[in-house]
């Protein structure tokens, strides 16, 4: 079964089927929708993809953090076809689906958040669901200003691309949206030469009072938005204690507190959201978005608030047509029932603690790998020049990404300089697949450096 294969590539890469319709792609699409990868999928199980020719990839991407229990899990399957017999199809502002309120139920179940009365809200992407937490906070706060950071990414809408820091993503397309305010995350591998970590704390949470104090005072926020972990900004955990510092911060300031788990939720972080290592530390959020892996691939995101919250919002705020839609709820109630009786969150810690073994090693041996951090499954190793000048190394993860792929193996590179490779594979990944991956992840990185 390709499930329990081993990446095989059997054809120059991209194959005769494939080039053909890369070239059709390019004729076709928007050329702004980038890939760098000769991989056109025929049918995917597991962490595994077979391609139009025959090729076989072992896919440490997986849709980017969407597909945390793998491609075509039988029963996903046999959920959305068994809701496509019934209906496609409800909106929710005309008639009432019970997948809806079934799959509200259960994120009220599992969402940690500060309050334990919550209600979920659902729609579409990632990016759609931060602009419907940042709509949910402004409206009940009456509050005006956000509070983002350096690094962030929260998707590529106009609001969410000001949200995110990288401006590669929103040249030329101003004006945006006003109201967001950056502040400095702590990316503690590069915190300031010479501080400790409890300095660099102190540093950060200055950095953020500098913002309270010169661009929007503490009383126009209406919320922070905090990834867990950075994602395309280079797989970067925000560290525990500076969290429990914002969360103070904002509970001092009537601020709500957003976590972003759109990346990180789903078992990925070795619990079911990096939000129920903050709850157990008493900084949980006060709204948590999640998308990606929600649905196994049925785009579906969500918004998971306290009652108070989603209460305070107007009227008609909130919706949209497909937010929320049949197949999606069927798909993301069989993906959570299989993530908790699979167990997929120990899985997570399992693989994450094989993978990031083998990564230290690296660390000790070759002098371009400079950091290797993460939480659970969702890991990073981030390439320099050198451990002592720690220069970015772009062009080395470019390679090294390029050399992978022509193995059978597809990763992919995050962060401001393009430098990290980030470790999002399937959590269904076979024992001997994780083998084959570190095998050709380290010649890759012994080849090209
Ligand atoms: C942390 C985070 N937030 C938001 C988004 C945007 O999600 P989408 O692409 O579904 O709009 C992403 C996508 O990568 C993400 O990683």
């Amino acid at each position: 079964m390709l499930k329990d294969s081993l990446p095989e590539i059997i054809t120059p890469l991209p194959g005769p089927k494939a080039s053909a319709i890369l070239k059709r792609r390019e004729e076709a699409m928007p050329g702004a929708i980038k890939s760098v990868y000769p991989c056109v999928i025929r049918r995917g199980e597991g962490a595994m993809i077979e391609d139009v020719d025959g090729n076989r990839f072992l896919d440490w991407v997986g849709g980017v953090g969407v597909l945390n229990i793998g491609y075509s899990h039988p029963e996903l399957i046999e959920a959305v076809k068994e809701q496509s017999e019934k209906y496609f199809h409800a909106m929710m502002n005309i008639v009432t689906h019970e997948g809806y309120i079934k799959l509200a139920e259960k994120m009220n179940q599992i969402v940690p958040l500060k309050s334990e009365e919550k209600k979920t809200m659902f729609a579409n992407s990632g990016a759609e669901a931060i602009e419907n937490a940042v709509k949910a906070a402004r409206s009940f706060t009456g509050r005006p200003n956000i509070i983002v950071f350096s690094g962030a990414f929260h998707g590529r809408t106009l609001l969410t691309a000001a949200m995110t820091a990288k401006k590669s993503y929103a040249s030329g397309l101003g004006p945006f949206p006003d109201g967001i305010y950056r502040a400095e995350f702590p990316y503690l591998y590069r915190k300031p030469e010479g501080y400790s970590e409890d300095e660099a704390m102190d540093y950060y949470m200055e950095r953020l009072n500098k913002v309270f104090e010169e661009a929007s005072p503490a009383e126009y926020v209406a919320a922070v938005v905090v990834e867990p972990v950075q994602g395309e900004g280079g797989f970067i955990p925000a560290p525990m204690e500076w969290v429990k510092a914002i969360r103070k911060v904002c509970d001092l300031h009537g601020i709500l507190l957003v976590a972003d788990e759109v990346q990180t939720g789903f078992a990925r972080s070795g619990r079911m959201f990096v939000s129920d290592y903050w709850k157990e530390a008493g900084c949980a959020p006060d709204i948590l978005v999640s998308a990606k892996s929600i649905a196994g691939g049925i785009p579906l995101s969500a918004v998971t608030a306290s009652k108070e919250i989603f209460d305070g919002v107007k009227s008609g705020i909130l919706g949209g047509t497909f937010g929320g839609n049949a197949l999606a709820c069927a798909s993301a109630l069989k993906v959570i029932e299989i993530i908790e009786r699979e167990d997929l969150c120990s899985r997570s810690l399992e693989i994450a603690e094989r993978c990031r073994r083998e990564f230290l090693l690296w660390k000790e041996e070759l002098k371009e790998v400079g950091d290797v951090r993460g939480i659970g499954c969702m890991m990073g190793i981030e390439f320099v020049e050198d451990q002592e000048s720690k220069k970015p190394n772009g062009p080395l993860v470019s390679d090294i990404v390029t050399y992978c792929a022509q193995h059978g193996l597809l990763v992919e590179s995050a962060g401001a300089s393009s430098n990290v490779i980030r470790f999002l594979c399937p959590l269904v990944v076979s024992d001997a697949q994780i083998e084959r991956g570190l095998e050709i992840l380290r010649s890759a990185i012994e080849t090209c450096r």
